[in-house]
């Protein structure tokens, strides 16, 4: 299983709780030295130390060479976690020309996804599909996600991170429509609000150490990804969870016209022609 984000939060919980129950995680992050310390973590929980590797999202190139690595190492993959995000500053575009937020949230794992393909193809068999569990986020009521421009400036950092939030729901309808017939299944979810180095700038979310009740565990937040990952209950393409139950998301986060538009137009953004193969 391999798990986008898995340096901290609820994505480093979710492997420790992979790892325990015996699967074999493989950890991405950013920061060598969360990074370092999310192996000793799972290691601890699993007995058997994870592969780890880098890549910062912001940088389209970094994640391409960690995806062709990554199919090279791993001819199948059973589980694809894109989780990794973050609440950024709209100032500045990233190196590609793109939101920060929108490429580390959305366009980063897009494009790693489709790296992976065939890697989760050929893990996918006739009782057993393989699975893409994305992480979204209630965020996506107040996007305002453009989606034949993805990748374009936003106003704020809130209204960025509730349009890439739009765009991991429509990417995980629009992967379960394609990839259907690959045995793949795609879902998302929200896993709450959740005590993690998310937002750590951000006034509201500086709070939550202070309001237990309403801030949860990351391991809290890991159990619905940690499902969707194993349960035969959460095969449910294109399904949108919270809770392990069915969540309900916006229209304009869930119209299939608009998920077809965004992925067209992610695909330009990275650089990729529809076979998954990096087209520059
Ligand atoms: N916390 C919440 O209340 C909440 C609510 C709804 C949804 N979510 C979603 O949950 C997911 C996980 O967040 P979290 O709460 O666990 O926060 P977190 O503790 O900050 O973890 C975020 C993870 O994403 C990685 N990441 C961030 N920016 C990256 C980049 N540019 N390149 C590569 N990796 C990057 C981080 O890597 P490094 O640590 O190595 O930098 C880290 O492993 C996110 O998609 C977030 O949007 C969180």
């Amino acid at each position: 299983m391999v798990i986008t984000g898995g340096s901290s939060g609820i994505g480093l919980a979710a492997a420790a709780a992979l790892a325990r129950g015996g699967d074999e995680v493989v950890l991405l992050g950013r920061n060598p030295e969360r990074l370092a310390r999310a192996v000793d973590v799972v290691r601890e929980a699993g007995g058997r130390t994870p592969a780890a590797y880098r890549a910062d999202f912001a940088v389209l190139g970094e994640v391409r060479d960690v995806g062709v690595r990554l199919a090279e190492e791993y001819g199948r993959i059973h589980v694809l976690v894109n989780n990794a995000g973050q609440l950024t500053s709209v100032r500045r575009p990233t190196v590609d020309g793109f939101d920060p937020t929108m490429q580390t949230n959305h366009l980063a794992g897009f494009l790693l996804t489709h790296l992976l393909l065939e890697p989760l193809r050929a893990a996918a068999t006739e009782g057993t599909p393989a699975r893409v569990v994305t992480t979204g986020s209630a965020a996506e009521v107040w996007g305002t996600l453009d989606v034949a421009r993805p990748g374009r400036r936003q106003l704020s950092r809130w209204l960025a991170y509730g349009a890439s939030k739009q765009a991991n729901l429509l990417f995980t309808i629009e992967a379960a429509r394609r990839w259907a017939p690959y045995g793949i299944v795609p879902t998302c979810f929200f896993p709450g609000l959740i005590r993690s180095g998310f937002g750590r700038r951000s006034p509201v979310f500086s709070l939550a150490g202070t309001l237990p009740l309403v801030f949860r565990s990351a391991e809290e937040g890991a159990e619905t990804l940690v499902w969707l990952a194993k349960d035969p209950a959460g095969l449910v393409p294109g399904g949108y969870f919270a809770w392990q139950r069915p969540f309900g998301a916006t229209a304009r986060s869930t119209d299939a016209r608009r998920a077809q538009a965004l992925w067209d137009s992610s695909l330009a953004a990275v650089g990729l022609v529809e076979s998954g193969q990096p087209g520059r």
